[in-house]
């Protein structure tokens, strides 16, 4: 697959969403390319999160279309959007705090023994793996995943999503809670991935880390598209100006 193949690798058209009389997303258009990183900003309730989770099937759309690779999709649930390579981190992680950190990156799939006994060995030697491709430090694949900090936890959420080797990974205000330290590894592990030629969205408040990273910026407003930028084309203010006031 090449970046410049025609069809861009995630395409969303015209898509609707309400939630009772909240019209979250009116008409929404977005595009992905392959190895892509793509910043999508704007101000709370703006409907960031919920045009992700239209895409991985976490939310049915109302109206509009989705295209993976040119070929529409109806995904049911983030389950079926998996099977297409796409993952999300979400905000809180949804990671299982009481158990340990190779149980959670394989949590529901945990690899067996004679399809019987769980293959620790194998489990515990897959997650060392996993997080090593990641250049994590996770002290240990046995610590329990609520002793870990906010950084190392979500190092255990992308372990997870990556584990399942996918082409297109969405992080949810991955930095929002993050140290300065954690958020420049994050930073760093994008730019990996990157290199992989995994596509990413990271929805985020701050610019700082957009520029840092993206290749484009795409801003909704009220449920509605405000404008996009080519980050090497544009400024953090032009674009809190679209934030803030929407495309002219
Ligand atoms: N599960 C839900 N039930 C009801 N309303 C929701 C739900 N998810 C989102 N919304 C509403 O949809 C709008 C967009 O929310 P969201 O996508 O979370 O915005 P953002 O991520 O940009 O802050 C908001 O008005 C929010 O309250
Ligand atoms: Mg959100």
């Amino acid at each position: 697959m090449t970046a410049n193949s025609g069809a861009p690798l995630i395409e969303m058209r015209h898509i609707d969403k309400a939630f009772g009389p909240v019209r979250a997303l009116a008409g929404v258009d977005f595009h992905l390319g392959a190895g892509e990183i793509l910043g999508l900003v704007g101000d709370n309730s703006a409907g960031k999160s919920t045009l992700m989770k239209v895409l991985t099937g976490a939310y049915r759309r109302d109206g509009g279309e989705i295209l993976v690779a040119g070929e529409p999709v109806d995904f049911a649930s983030p389950r079926d959007s998996r099977e297409r390579g796409i993952e999300m981190i979400y905000q809180d992680f949804a990671l299982c705090g009481n158990m340990d950190v190779g149980q959670n990156i394989f949590l529901g799939r945990w690899p067996r023994r004679l399809g019987l006994f769980v293959d620790r060995n194998r489990m515990y030697g897959d997650a060392a793996r996993v997080l090593d491709r990641l250049k994590v430090d996770v002290n240990s694949v046995h610590a329990k995943v609520e002793s870990l900090s906010g950084g190392r936890q979500q190092s255990v959420a992308i372990a997870r999503a990556l584990s399942f080797e996918p082409k297109v990974v969405i992080f949810d205000e991955p930095t929002a809670n993050l140290s300065v330290m954690a958020t420049a590894k994050l930073l760093e592990t994008m730019a990996e991935l990157k290199r992989q030629g995994v596509s990413q969205v990271i929805i985020s408040h701050r610019l700082t880390d957009i520029f840092e990273v993206g290749d484009r910026v795409m801003v909704l407003k009220r449920g509605v598209n405000a404008g996009e930028r080519l980050i090497k084309a544009t400024t953090e203010k032009d674009v809190l100006e679209l934030i803030v006031a929407g495309a002219a």
